[in-house]
C-alpha cells in the first residue's frame, strides 16, 4: 500500500515529490545563507497546521525568539496564535538539550510532541550539533541518536542545513546526514546572464519516485514559490550556467528557419 504523504502546501514542490514527504520521513533541506531553508520549513509547519490539521513542533537553536516571531509573520504567518491554540510549539534551545529531550522518552520535547499530537517537526537547524563534537564518528551518531528518535515518534519533519556554497562548487559539509535521511533537498543561488537566482531540486527520495528536474524558485511576500525549470540552460548545479548548444545557437544566429 502506498504510504501517505505530508503535503508541505507548496504547489509544484508538492508535485516534485509525487504528492508530499512520507508520512513519518526525516527529510533534509540544505542551502546557503538565506535560500529560504527557514521560510521553507515555516511553510511546511503553517500549512500542516493550517490546511491539514497537522499539529506541528519547531525546535530552532535561534538565539532571538522575537526576531523568529516577527519573520514568519512577514508572511503572514501568527505562531504565538497557532501556540495559544495548541496547535504549534516554537522551542528555543541548545544541540545539547535537544539531543537529550528528545532521546530520552520522559525528555520535554517528546512529552510537548506527545501532548500537542504533533504531526510534524522542523529542525533549525541540524548544523548546531556540529559545536557538540569535532570528532566526525561521533558527530554522526549523534545526528543519527536524533533523528531516529524523531522517527520513533512518527513525526515527519524537515531538518535544515546550512552549506556555505554561494556560488560555483559544493563545498563539502563535515556530517553524513544525507545518508541517514530519508530525503535530500538542495537549494542554492546560480548566476544567469549577470543575474543572481535561485534553484532547487531533489537529489534523493527513499521509497518514493520522485521529479528529477531542476527548478526556479523566488522567496516572495507569501513564502517560497516554486516556478518553472531552467530551460534553455546548462550547468545549473554548478552554480554558473550557460547556454544549451540549441539556445546559444539562436542567440548567434537567430531561429532556423522552417523551410
Ligand atoms: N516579505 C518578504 N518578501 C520577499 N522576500 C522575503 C520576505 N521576507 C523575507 N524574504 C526573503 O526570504 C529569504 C530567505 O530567508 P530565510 O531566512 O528563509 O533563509 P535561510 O536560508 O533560512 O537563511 P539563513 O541561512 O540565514 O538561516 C531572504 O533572502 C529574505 O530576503
Ligand atoms: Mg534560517
Amino acid at each position: 500500500m502506498e504510504t501517505a504523504r505530508a503535503k508541505t502546501g507548496i504547489s509544484v514542490f508538492d508535485d516534485m515529490l509525487f504528492g508530499g514527504f512520507l508520512e513519518g520521513s526525516a527529510n533534509l533541506i540544505e542551502g546557503a545563507p538565506g535560500t529560504g531553508k527557514t521560510t521553507i520549513a515555516m511553510q511546511f509547519i503553517y500549512n500542516g497546521i493550517v490546511n491539514y490539521d497537522e499539529p506541528g513542533v519547531i525546535i530552532t537553536f535561534e538565539e532571538f525568539p522575537q526576531q523568529y516571531y516577527h519573520d514568519a509573520l512577514q508572511f503572514g504567518w501568527d505562531l504565538k496564535k497557532l501556540e495559544a491554540e495548541g496547535k504549534l510549539k516554537v522551542i528555543f534551545s541548545d544541540p545539547e538539550t535537544a539531543l537529550d529531550e528528545i532521546e530520552n522518552m520522559e525528555g520535554g520535547f517528546v512529552t510537548i510532541i506527545e501532548e500537542l499530537g504533533a504531526k510534524r517537526v522542523v529542525i533549525d537547524s541540524m548544523t548546531h550539533f556540529e559545536s557538540l563534537t569535532r570528532n566526525r564518528l561521533e558527530l554522526r551518531d549523534i545526528e543519527r541518536r536524533f533523528i531516529n528518535s524523531l522517527k520513533r515518534e512518527g513525526v515527519t519533519s524537515v531538518l535544515l542545513r546550512e552549506n556555505d556554497s554561494l556560488l560555483g562548487q559544493i563545498a563539502h559539509v563535515g556530517s553524513k546526514i544525507p545518508f541517514i535521511v530519508d530525503t535530500y533537498i538542495l537549494l542554492r543561488y546560480v548566476e544567469i546572464d549577470s543575474s543572481i537566482q535561485k534553484a532547487l531540486t531533489v537529489l534523493k527520495m527513499r521509497g518514493s519516485n520522485h521529479q528529477k528536474d531542476i527548478r526556479k524558485y523566488q522567496c516572495t511576500a507569501k513564502g517560497i514559490e516554486v516556478e518553472s525549470t531552467f530551460a534553455g540552460r546548462e550547468g545549473i548545479m554548478s552554480g554558473i550556467t550557460r547556454h544549451t548548444p540549441e539556445d546559444a545557437f539562436i542567440d548567434v544566429f537567430g531561429k532556423k528557419k522552417s523551410r
